[in-house]
């Protein structure tokens, strides 16, 4: 049997106009996994898919197009130089919350296709997969640009232009994160859908919008690389206010922001998709409880602390390359 796993992610900087070629930021979460898991099945039984989170169990067949897992698997198959018809058990869990802005579609895929690799003795470069993965993304989410596949299969905190290779994060620094789960599901295809008809109705608008939001990334991407958390902050907020134009943020997301502001933040902004899902505010390391408090005061589900650290290119005895987020066990966490 085969075990392998992969992170959520959130977008630091530059969701929605990294979808019109602007560059974006992102990290991995590697706290929080999916994971799959391959077996070899009775002779004769067929590929059976095994969901148990959500009670679901099917048997798969070569046809199979309207299920993203099935996809993926057979993608994978193909791509291994397998038949589709294969006696295999492949079971999938996840500790993503589903529909959030936090990749959880791009991590089970991403498992999927390290765990067949593994089962077919075959390596599984991120580039490979993150393309596979990508197939996927396009048949299920729309118009993705690529981010979410790519810093899922990399799992490296990258800055992100569509249609290029990801570029490692330069980190001259520190910074910590407070992440809050609005506890709201929103499809991203739907706020990627609203802001592309938008585009269409008044493009040089959007066009304008989607270039102030991509010079707020390039300056974050300064910041970072300076380790200067304190001219991060005003740029994440910056880069609210031009999300909330593009009109991507919620009530629940102003609300979230706001009180991690308030609260001592450096700087907040939805994070993904937006319209629920995640908020992200980063905090001075002695805030993040304080943060993280007023968060969950505010109507926050739950809250994840992540630190962006500046060790990276470091690799670990198997050859992975090692995560720079850390978990800070110290923040409070709520029906997690
Ligand atoms: C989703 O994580 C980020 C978006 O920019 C969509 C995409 O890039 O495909 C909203």
């Amino acid at each position: 049997m085969i075990t392998a796993s992969a992170p959520a992610k959130a977008i630091l900087m530059g969701e929605h106009s990294v979808v019109y070629h602007r560059p974006a930021i992102a990290i991995p979460l590697p706290q929080v996994r999916a994971t799959a898991e391959v077996k070899a099945g009775t002779r004769g039984d067929g590929l059976w898919l095994y969901a148990p989170d959500i009670e679901h169990q099917a048997r798969l067949d070569a046809g199979h197009s309207d299920d993203p897992l099935a996809v993926t698997i057979f993608n994978a198959l193909d791509w291994l130089g397998q038949p589709r018809s294969q006696d295999l058990v492949v079971t999938v869990r996840s500790a993503i919350p589903l529909a959030r802005g936090m990749g959880s579609g791009a991590a089970i895929a991403t498992a999927l296709v390290r765990a067949l690799a593994g089962y077919f003795g075959r390596p599984a470069p991120p580039a490979e997969v993150s393309a596979l993965v990508y197939q996927t993304e396009v048949l299920f989410h729309g118009t993705p640009s690529g981010i979410d596949n790519t810093v899922v299969a990399y799992e490296q905190p990258i800055l992100f232009v569509r249609g290029a290779p990801p570029v490692p994060l330069g980190v001259g620094g520190v910074f910590y994160f407070v992440i809050a789960d609005t506890g709201i599901a929103s499809p991203t295809k739907i706020a990627v859908g609203d802001v592309r008809r938008a585009w269409q109705a008044a493009p040089a608008t959007y066009e304008a919008l989607f270039d102030h939001l991509g010079g707020l990334v390039e300056a974050a991407w300064e910041a970072i690389a300076a380790g200067d958390a304190a001219r991060l902050g005003p740029l994440m907020t910056q880069a609210q206010a031009g999300l909330v134009e593009l009109g991507v943020s919620s009530p629940e997301l102003d609300h979230l922001t706001q009180a991690a502001r308030t609260a001592g933040a450096l700087g907040a902004k939805l994070s993904g998709g937006g319209r629920g899902g995640i908020a992200l505010a980063l905090v001075e390391p002695d805030q993040v409880v304080a943060v993280a408090q007023a968060l969950l005061a505010a109507g926050a589900r739950q809250t994840l602390t992540a630190a962006l650290l500046p060790d990276g290119g470091r690799r670990t005895e198997d050859g992975q390359v090692d995560p720079r987020i850390d978990t800070n066990a110290s923040a409070p966490r709520a029906d997690s």
